[in-house]
């Protein structure tokens, strides 16, 4: 990924970081004057009278003076930020527009605006609750019978459009130039004040039943209709002669701009980045206006897509001559422990009127495990010169051998080491522009008799699919929420992630360079044919190339990156040849961008002889591997059946490794156990069979999946019988708003390992006792509080990375067991039920290895509060996620507690939002108050910008104790 100098992971460039230190220098300096004259005053203890008559004496000196001194610095400081603006010495910038904007949207899409990027076919059937692999269907044509911005729109993806003659001429005219909200004089005072990222429909409310306008697949969110954003652009005139670019990290979707009443261009697709050059559109010194339009449809996907500004949004502002957007690219084609081959190539635009003899010369560092250079440069590319002409862009390249490379690798084996790469072009001697490029120096072999080599060793896959929301807070995406689940993820042993469906943030992918995951970064979900009546094939004919060519170029340097999927799931499997030919024409777009990483599609219905899988550089292949659908059950249904798909693939594809993108879509409700237990080790869900459809949950004896899934354990089995096979990613990590399959009348998904609000599920230790084989662990289910169980079966089962284990019901030894091939839970079914204490001893090769013991609690009788973190950053993004347990009075969480929760906060932060990981839980996620979800609740905490102090959050229950807790909130970085 690629980022100016002064980037940072929470969105800001150092230049406005200077800036705002300086604010908060002169204000904290005015707060301690302020102290400090208080303090000073002797008399300030005196009686209420005395103290009100000399505070004022002193307070208006006190303040006098301290003002007049808080005035200076601040002015200082202004002038001195302003100098550097002024002066504007710097090569580059990127800087943050998150801050100050105002947001409308219209009530309804009946009333919105006629400023549509296009037409779209009307909704005639929608089936929300749909089967995840049903089969595509053909796309509706539609008309325009009026005028759309389209034609203004295509010419922004013009530059990831290869063939020249493709590229579209942009018509005459200036569409919507005379519309209010783009106007620089338009009052938008009494719209809402946001900061992005932003999720506009994440605050709710859920529509709840059958008719409801968003259904469950969607999350029940508003998420649909039309909305705009406007923001003033700080454009000095010292920035005269400078290019300057909005750069959109994700904009959901349709976006369109306009900067001072001109149509500028815009972006329809939502998940990928993009930028529109605004240079000819601002007045250096003047007043810019931004207005940006988007137009969230609904039906356009199967998952909550959410809404708005949802990433980060910055301004670039370069020199005529500067390295283009996503202009370096750089490869490492030879790796070993004692010299690496490094080669470069770099995109130089020249955007001036003449033609510019540029000197390129690039040095690269080494980066430390907390992002910080080397003092010098382990090794410099040779300087190159090209001319480049008025206009046009030239690509310089190099090579370059780093001895002794510290290599990128993942964990825990390996360390995700990083370099930076700091370019400096130079135009008659002078440097003009300076770019940075993280990237690492790794070899990754795709073998496909062993699965993957990450510089040499085998590595297995442990990985998940991730979707792209962040639970309660929705798409908006926040560095410390990603972080958080990626630590989540890793301490349950996970390794690798699949970005299902779309490109993430590229601070995520920043965060998986960092932590050395690895990562397959996945662009569509359907191309020409739909899966929902407004998803991707409605643009497809027109932004494929565009959407697959800058999905690569922008995270192609990262080091995480291991695979490039362009499709999952998509109807073109079903089409033959005809399929084929589009999936070749995608497949080239992304060799075409990146010739070093394989290709991959994720296939639920292929097989080997159909004509789509020879596309593919690697065989991605959801849930074929165990086999779909091969209940009795489903005999004679029209749903997809396959018999287990590993080996017919691996004989007819010899050379292409083979990998599970999807696995399990196994489902559970957290601390939801439901009877009769089935005695199978994987089962699909009904009422009876693991499922509940009245209260609508999933029992989290962690034995049921989707009707095409698997058990995780029944993978494994697959997994280990199929030793070629690259490993996995489950379906999924962390449940996520919408699909909830198999009860639509629920909010998020059930298939997650971890639930909504990131508490665990059973499901999390089954994962860990396999893919950290060496952690010692064991994990007993269910939770043993069934006053109305006494003397029934209740089975018990346990999860370790030991190999036997024994069980104690009150101190009695109900019999030790050991695992047998193919057998990675070890059950008691037999159990029955007596309060008190369940204990389990677990042994590796015959010595014990680990121990855990799970009690029958007391009543309700207080609430406890765990920070994830107790010191965060007071610069506004920064979070801490705080579980809330009900616990009885020995501080045991209280397994089947729902009371309910009213929570306050003091201090400089705030609540954004709560949750307690129930999928049919219909709160809004911003409401203060909510019932536990079997003993747990999760708060989000927040700290204001620019203000450091103590935050207290107080959590209250009718008859429970109340408890409380201290965040810091810091102004250190
Ligand atoms: C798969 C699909 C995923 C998700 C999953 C749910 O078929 O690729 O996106 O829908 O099913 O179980």
């Amino acid at each position: 990924m690629i980022r100016s100098c002064f980037d940072n992971l929470d969105g800001r460039s150092m230049n406005r970081d200077a800036g705002l230190r300086l604010e908060l220098l002169s204000r904290r300096s005015l707060f301690h004057l302020f102290l400090n004259i208080m303090q000073s005053n002797p008399r300030k203890k005196d009686s209420m009278n005395n103290y009100q008559s000399n505070e004022n004496t002193s307070f208006s000196r006190g303040t006098l003076i301290s003002l007049i001194i808080g005035i200076f610095i601040f002015t200082a400081s202004y002038c001195f930020a302003q100098s550097k603006t002024a002066t504007n010495t710097q090569l580059r910038e990127h800087v943050s527009i998150n801050d100050g904007w105002r947001f409308y949207k219209y009530s309804s899409a009946d009333k919105a605006d006629n400023l549509i990027y296009d037409v779209r076919p009307a909704v005639t059937e929608n089936n929300d609750s749909k089967d995840a692999d049903s089969k595509p269907t053909e796309a509706v044509k539609t008309e325009a019978t009026q005028q759309v911005l389209k034609p203004w729109i295509l010419p922004t993806g013009n530059a990831f459009i290869k063939d020249l003659a493709k590229r579209h001429v942009r018509p005459a005219g200036n569409p919507g130039g005379d519309f209010p909200f783009v106007q620089s004089n338009f009052d938008d005072s009494d719209w809402e004040r946001i900061n992005l990222p932003h999720d506009w429909a994440i605050k709710g409310p859920f529509q709840k039943g059958d008719k409801a306008e968003v259904g469950g697949g969607m999350g029940r969110l508003p998420v649909n209709g039309v909305a705009w954003y406007r923001r003033k652009l700080d454009i000095p005139k010292s920035d005269a002669g400078k290019s300057v670019f909005l750069d959109i990290d994700g904009s959901m979707s349709y976006a369109i701009v306009w900067c001072n009443g001109k149509l500028v261009g815009g972006w329809p697709y939502g998940y990928n980045s993009w930028r529109v050059d605004l240079t000819p559109y601002v007045l250096p010194g003047g007043v810019n206006q931004l207005a940006i339009r988007l137009d969230n449809p609904n039906y356009s996907a199967r998952w909550y897509p959410g809404a708005g500004l949802y990433r980060n949004v910055w301004l670039t502002k370069t020199n005529p001559v500067h390295v283009a957007q996503y202009g370096t690219y750089i490869t490492t084609p030879q790796v070993s422990k004692s010299s690496a081959t490094v080669k470069l190539e770099v995109t130089v635009d020249n955007s001036s009127k003449k033609s510019a003899d540029v000197e390129a010369f690039t040095q690269i560092y080494a980066l430390d495990a907390n992002g910080n250079k080397s003092a010098t440069a382990v090794a410099a590319f040779p300087i190159v010169k090209r001319q480049i002409a008025a206009g046009g862009d030239a690509k310089v390249s190099g090579s370059l051998v780093v001895k002794n490379p510290k290599l990128w690798g993942s964990r825990p084996t390996q360390t995700p080491n990083l370099y930076l790469a700091v370019t400096t072009l130079r135009v008659n001697g002078k440097a003009v522009d300076k770019y940075e490029t993280r990237f690492g120096i790794r070899s990754i072999e795709y073998n496909p008799d062993k699965g993957l080599l990450v510089n040499g060793e085998h590595i297995l896959l442990k990985g998940v699919n991730q979707h792209h929301d962040l639970g309660a807070l929705g798409s908006a995406f926040n560095v410390r929420a990603a972080q958080r689940q990626l630590e989540i993820l890793r301490e349950m042993g996970c390794n690798a992630i699949r970005m299902s469906h779309n490109p993430p943030a590229p601070e995520l992918l920043e965060l998986t360079d960092k932590m050395g995951f690895l990562v397959i970064d996945e662009i569509f979900d359907s191309w020409e044919t739909k899966k929902t009546p407004h998803d991707f094939h409605l643009i497809f004919p027109d932004w494929s190339e565009p959407d697959a060519r800058t999905f690569v170029r922008r995270d192609k340097n990262c080091a995480s990156v291991i695979l490039w999927s362009f499709g999952n799931e998509v109807g073109e499997q079903y089409t033959a040849e005809a399929g084929a030919k589009v999936a070749t024409r995608l497949r080239d777009f992304v060799r075409e961008e990146d010739p070093t990483r394989p290709t991959t599609g994720a296939m639920n219905y292929a097989k080997p002889d159909m004509p789509l899988p020879a596309v593919l550089d690697v065989i991605g292949l959801n849930y074929q591997g165990e086999g779909i659908r091969q209940d009795p059950e489903f005999e004679g249904t029209d749903r997809i059946r396959t018999a287990p798909q590993y080996t017919p693939f691996h004989e007819k594809f010899p050379e292409k490794m083979v990998v599970s993108t999807e696995s399990a879509s196994a489902a559970s409700s957290r601390g939801v156990y439901l009877f009769p237990v089935s005695p199978k080790v994987s089962d699909i869900i009904r009422d009876g069979r693991g499922g509940d459809s009245k209260n609508c949950q999933v029992s989290a004896y962690e034995q049921h999946a989707v009707d095409f899934g698997s058990s995780a354990e029944k993978v494994f089995e697959a997994q280990d019988k199929h030793l070629f096979v690259a490993g996995e990613f489950v379906w999924n990590g962390f449940d996520y708003i919408g699909e909830p399959t198999p009860y639509y009348s629920a909010r998020s998904s059930y298939t997650g390992i971890i639930d909504l609000a990131g508490f665990p599920k059973d499901r999390y230790y089954l994962y860990q006792s396999r893919w950290r084989k060496d952690l010692p662990m064991v994990h007993i289910l269910p939770h043993w509080n069934w006053p109305e169980r006494v003397g029934e079966v209740t089975p018990v089962h346990v999860f370790t990375s030991g190999d036997e284990a024994e069980l104690f019901l009150n101190g009695q030894s109900l019999g030790r067991k050991k695992k047998g091939q193919y057998e990675y839970r070890l059950r008691w079914d037999d159990v029955k039920y007596q309060p008190g204490e369940l204990k389990v001893i677990a042994y590796k090769n015959g010595q014990k290895w680990a121990e855990e013991s799970v009690k029958t609690t007391g009543e309700s009788a207080k609430l406890d509060c765990k920070a994830d973190r107790n010191r965060i950053k007071a610069d506004g993004y920064d979070l801490s996620f705080v579980t809330v347990r009900v616990t009885d009075k020995n501080g045991l969480t209280v397994p089947r507690a729902n009371n309910n929760i009213v929570f306050s906060v003091d201090g400089p932060g705030e609540i954004v939002a709560t949750d307690n990981g129930d999928a049919t839980n219909l709160v809004a996620f911003p409401s203060k108050e909510r019932e536990a979800f079997n003993g747990l609740c999760l708060v989000i905490i927040r700290a204001k910008k620019g203000v450091a102090g103590t935050i207290k959050l107080t959590a209250k229950s009718n008859g429970l104790e109340d408890t409380a807790i201290q965040i810091q909130s810091e102004f250190t970085r």
